[in-house]
């Protein structure tokens, strides 16, 4: 079938669709309705089924007589290791690690907190909770402890699964440390906490909360995989929203499953024994997806990368793992290619290697500038393929479905709607904008399996942030146009979300940071264009009258208290203090024309502000820290 004919078909009948998808995963109960609307916008896919979305990922294969073929390669030149699991081992150690789970008193629907770096242990603890019904939380480690102890408030896990430290390039980060700390500041506390000890970095434990992780394991006792239901979550993910609070994205058992191995054979166009990468972390939606689930559901090898583009040891390690553990395709985010050419222009570090095994490079996480997109295609003679999604909905929403029907790649458009989304781009008013003129992107409800059942004990957030923007639709965030080929391109977001090296980060979040040092009054943060990160924030900070500090030591403090509240991972490097900020006559702050004024871009001023004077000022302001000269042209 040719592409248009699937779409049509996912779009015109999508239960006999899903239906026919639903075939390739084993259910231990059929469903009774493929999708059930009878509550939207809280849809339900496959209800009435059960299922084990563990069992789907490993035991499966293992019945089948895939028990030795590499189920999971674990690469990390930071930690000099190299490991490979087949999929009875790492079946093995899963079923383990769910004895040691239910040991600690851990049941179905009961919330696991995991904060881990890239190591297998991370990927054993999904899938252990994912075995018995539990439901994982996974916080990413370059967040801070005051982030993890928001969510451990929210999730309220009955245990928390962690590590003694990450290694990042060449620093121990002391995650049993942060998470000590984390713990003393939520209100609700864990009964315990599950320590990997490495090799790196032995820490002490707490007497009666902290567990030793491998002693557990080796008195264990293997547990087999609980039937849930499809519409039971299997995890909880927060990302970033306009405000400071995270929002627990929910995912449910059978559709995500549903979803992921269709998204493997049909986006990526991989089958069983092909070599999947996905170079992200696990804390992020995109390892979630395709470093653990969707590879293993499909019986794709997934590799386990514990490093960096460049810098470990240099800006050939891309090309050293592909080559080495015969990797077919590649997803990363274009970040990390701006990383590689920026220390490799002509990638010469590619001639030490032969990537004959590799087939496409797929890029997400953020706007995939043609720059960076020509380059790699000129270097690796694959296709590049750009897609567009989002934490939300776990899978593309579009792509260039490969395994469909390669259609013709256009620089700077992840190309077009995948199967299941009915995606749109309306005004204001509600009414579909013509072909090329901007709105924003929506999807048409329902959309398919795998995308958010609600949030975290949040029904009602739910429905404010995604569903009551316009009736029937989801709200994406995103503002764009499709052109008249029907391809989507993805222009900017429409709320106070950054983009940070692929990372979602909420200005919101920095700027109560900021106002919550002594000596701020207030303050805006804006992200501004980075050559390298896509976007990096920068606060713009007024200070209370009478402050007698020094304004270098007033930045320098706040620089330090974003690292401390949100974590590294915010790139927060830069603030500067001005007299006062552009606002509204009604007193809106006017972060958009600032943020023009920055990257050197065209802006009208808006007829609604209080003193258009002030803008000169911010101009001149932000000439002294290097904006508005078009510095990242
Ligand atoms: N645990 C603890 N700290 C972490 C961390 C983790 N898992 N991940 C990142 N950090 C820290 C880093 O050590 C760094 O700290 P520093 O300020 O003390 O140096 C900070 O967070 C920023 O890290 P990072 O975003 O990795 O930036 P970088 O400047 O070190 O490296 C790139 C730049 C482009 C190489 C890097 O961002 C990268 O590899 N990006 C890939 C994109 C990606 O995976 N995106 C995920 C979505 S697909
Ligand atoms: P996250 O939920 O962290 O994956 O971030 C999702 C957001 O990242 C999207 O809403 C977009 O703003 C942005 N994004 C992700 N992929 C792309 C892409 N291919 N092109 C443009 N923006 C993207």
């Amino acid at each position: 079938m040719t592409y248009q004919e699937t779409y049509s078909h996912s779009l015109n009948n999508p239960q006999d669709f899903w239906a026919q998808a639903a075939q390739d995963i084993d259910w231990y109960q059929p469903w009774e309705q493929v999708l059930d609307d009878s509550n939207a916008p809280f849809y339900k896919w496959f209800s009435g089924a059960k299922l084990n979305t563990c069992y789907n990922a490993l035991d499966r294969h293992i019945n089948n007589g895939l028990a030795n073929q590499t189920a999971l390669i674990y690469d990390s030149p930071v930690g000099s290791v190299k490991k490979k699991f087949t999929f009875r081992q790492l079946r093995d150690e899963v079923a383990l690690l769910a004895g040691v789970l239910r040991d600690m008193g851990v049941n179905k629907g009961d919330r696991v907190v995991i904060y881990m770096p890239m190591i297998p242990e991370t990927t054993m603890a999904m899938l252990a909770c994912a075995r018995i019904g539990a439901i994982h939380s996974v916080v990413f480690g370059g967040f801070a402890a005051d982030q993890l102890a928001d969510r451990i408030n929210d999730a309220q896990p009955k245990v928390i699964l962690s590590a003694s430290c990450g290694i990042e390039v060449n620093k121990l980060i002391d995650y049993k440390s942060l998470l000590d700390s984390a713990i003393e500041q939520a209100h609700y506390k864990p009964e315990h906490c599950l320590i990997f000890q490495r090799p790196q970095m032995p820490v002490s434990m707490i007497d009666g909360r902290d567990i030793d992780w491998q002693q557990a394991c080796s008195q264990s006792h293997a547990v087999d995989c609980v039937p849930v239901a499809a519409t039971d979550p299997l995890y909880i993910l927060y990302t970033s929203g306009t405000t400071g609070n995270p929002k627990g994205v929910v995912r449910d058992n059978g559709g995500h499953a549903v979803a992921m191995l269709w998204s493997m054979r049909n986006v990526y166009n991989l089958k069983a024994g092909d070599v999947f990468w996905a170079a992200s972390d696990v804390g992020w939606v995109v390892g979630h997806s395709y470093i653990v689930y969707a590879p293993l559901l499909n019986a794709t090898t997934t590799v386990l990368y514990e490093g960096k583009p460049v810098g470990t040891p240099d800006p050939g390690a891309f090309w050293r793992v592909i080559e080495e553990h015969k990797v077919t395709v590649l997803f990363t985010a274009p970040t990390a290619f701006r990383a590689i050419k920026k220390e490799d222009p002509k990638g010469e570090y590619l001639k030490n290697y032969t990537l004959k095994h590799f087939r496409t490079l797929f890029l997400a996480g953020e706007r995939c500038d043609p720059d960076t997109l020509h380059w790699a295609e000129d270097l690796l003679h694959v296709p590049v393929i750009d897609h567009w999604w989002q934490t939300e909905t776990s899978w593309a929403i579009v792509a260039n479905c490969l395994g469909i029907e390669a259609l013709p790649i256009k620089a700077g458009s992840p190309t077009k709607s995948v199967p299941g989304y009915d995606v749109q781009v309306l005004n204001d008013q509600g009414e579909q904008v013509a072909k090329g003129s901007i709105g924003n992107i929506v999807i048409k409800l329902p959309m398919p399996p795998g995308c958010l059942m609600t949030l975290w004990n949040n029904d009602q957030g739910f429905v404010d942030a995604y569903m009551s923007r316009y009736s029937g639709y989801y709200l994406t965030g995103d503002a764009g146009y499709a052109d008249e080929d029907d391809y989507l391109w993805i222009m900017s977001r429409i709320d106070d979300v950054i983009n940070v090296a692929g990372h979602r980060l909420s200005t919101g979040a920095f700027e109560e940071v900021l106002a919550s040092h002594p000596d701020v009054a207030e303050c805006a943060v804006i992200g501004v264009a980075d050559k390298l990160k896509g976007e990096v924030p920068l606060g713009l900070v007024v200070l209370k009258s009478g402050v007698t500090q020094a304004n270098d030591t007033i930045i320098q403090e706040l620089i330090q208290l974003v690292r401390e509240k949100i974590g590294p991972v915010a790139a927060f490097k830069q603030a500067m203090i001005i007299e006062r900020l552009p606002k509204t006559r009604s007193g809106k702050i006017l972060r958009a024309t600032m943020r023009c004024i920055a990257d050197n871009t065209a802006y009208k001023i808006p007829a609604t502000i209080d003193d258009p004077a002030i803008l000169d000022e911010i101009k001149t302001a932000l000439k002294v820290l290097g904006y508005g000269l078009n510095r990242n042209s």
